[in-house]
């Protein structure tokens, strides 16, 4: 059988995405019950490679993996020098002789790929210019805690830069029979041909562009928020500010949402620019929770694809 990797939502065949929540809340309750998780990573590591600062991504992964009774370890870019030093596929094969599997937070997309393509053990995107896929599965898992596990009919809205996080939350709510809005400022949609690409993997999908974040969340039962300023767009940080002003999530636009609705962001947040402090610390925010599902998610995730779950 094929290795099975996790780089995109798109790629992932839905019955591994849906045993992945399976084993996420089952584990999760365990926890929240005060037992211990069987070691079902016992006598297994996870060689992390972080080519861009992490808080979530990094200790998630981390603590699932002392959770699950396996090990990690943790380098940083200029150790790896993954594409300087030595290629991707070298890489992946050195990796593939000596831990269990690979986890990968790159600026390049493609060296994912290249990663995946010879690795003979599991390759995890752990943030790339393209997608976010482990982000994804903690914020379904952020809706699904608010709104029962089946999340057909549900709407996102997406408030913000059609960035990596879009582009996999996009995905998502295609997997979940979700309908997915984005409203960002012109030019900073999601591109024509990553639409394209969404479509072709989830044609039933109902996403919709909007430019007034108003209209926007009108409807929606959670609406999202991300910075608009990404790790390496430092230098647009002016310009960007200025196109997004009116993209801003404040009482204002959450009080145009429906009652029900409730407010996400992957943090971190820029609080007062993307989001205000009102919302981020109100009663509509799941925020937090949102953010700890990282962690429940990365145990279903590293369950599923490292220990046969
Ligand atoms: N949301 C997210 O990926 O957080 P980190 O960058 O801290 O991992």
């Amino acid at each position: 059988m094929p290795v099975q990797h996790f780089i995109t939502v798109a790629e992932t065949p839905v019955d591994t995405l849906m045993r992945i929540f399976d084993v996420a809340y089952e584990l999760r309750a365990e926890r929240e019950a005060g037992k211990r998780n069987a070691p079902m990573l016992a006598g297994k590591t996870l060689a992390m490679i972080f080519e861009k600062p992490s808080l979530r991504t990094n200790v998630s992964f981390q603590q699932a993996m002392i959770e699950l009774g396996g090990h990690s370890i943790v380098m940083v870019s200029e150790q790896v020098g993954l594409g300087k030093r030595e290629s991707p596929a070298d890489v992946a094969q050195v990796l593939s002789g000596m831990v269990h599997g690979i986890m990968a937070r790159v600026f390049e997309h493609q060296k994912l790929v290249d990663l995946a393509a010879v690795s003979t053990i599991p390759v995890i995107n752990a943030l790339s210019d393209f997608s976010h896929p482990c982000q994804a599965l903690a914020d379904a898992m952020a809706m699904m805690d608010e709104f029962g596990r089946d999340l057909k009919g549900r709407t996102l809205a997406y408030v913000g830069d059609g960035n990596n996080v879009a582009h996999s939350l996009a995905v998502m709510c295609g997997r979940l029979g979700m309908n997915f809005i984005l409203a960002s400022p012109p030019g900073y949609e999601i591109t024509q041909e990553v639409t394209d690409t969404i479509m072709s993997y989830c044609p039933d999908l109902n996403m919709q562009v909007m430019s007034d974040p108003m209209d926007a969340v009108r409807y929606a039962d959670a609406i999202y928020a991300d910075t608009w300023v990404s790790m390496g767009q430092e230098t647009e940080a002016a310009i960007r500010k200025a196109a997004f002003e009116s993209f801003q999530i404040n009482d204002k636009l959450v009080a145009a949402a429906p009652k029900h609705c409730i407010v996400l962001h992957c943090l971190p947040a820029y609080r007062n620019i993307e989001i205000t402090d009102s919302v981020i610390d109100g009663p509509r925010s799941r925020v937090f929770p949102q953010a700890h599902n990282r962690l429940h998610a990365q145990k279903g995730l590293l369950a599923v694809l490292m220990g046969g779950a």
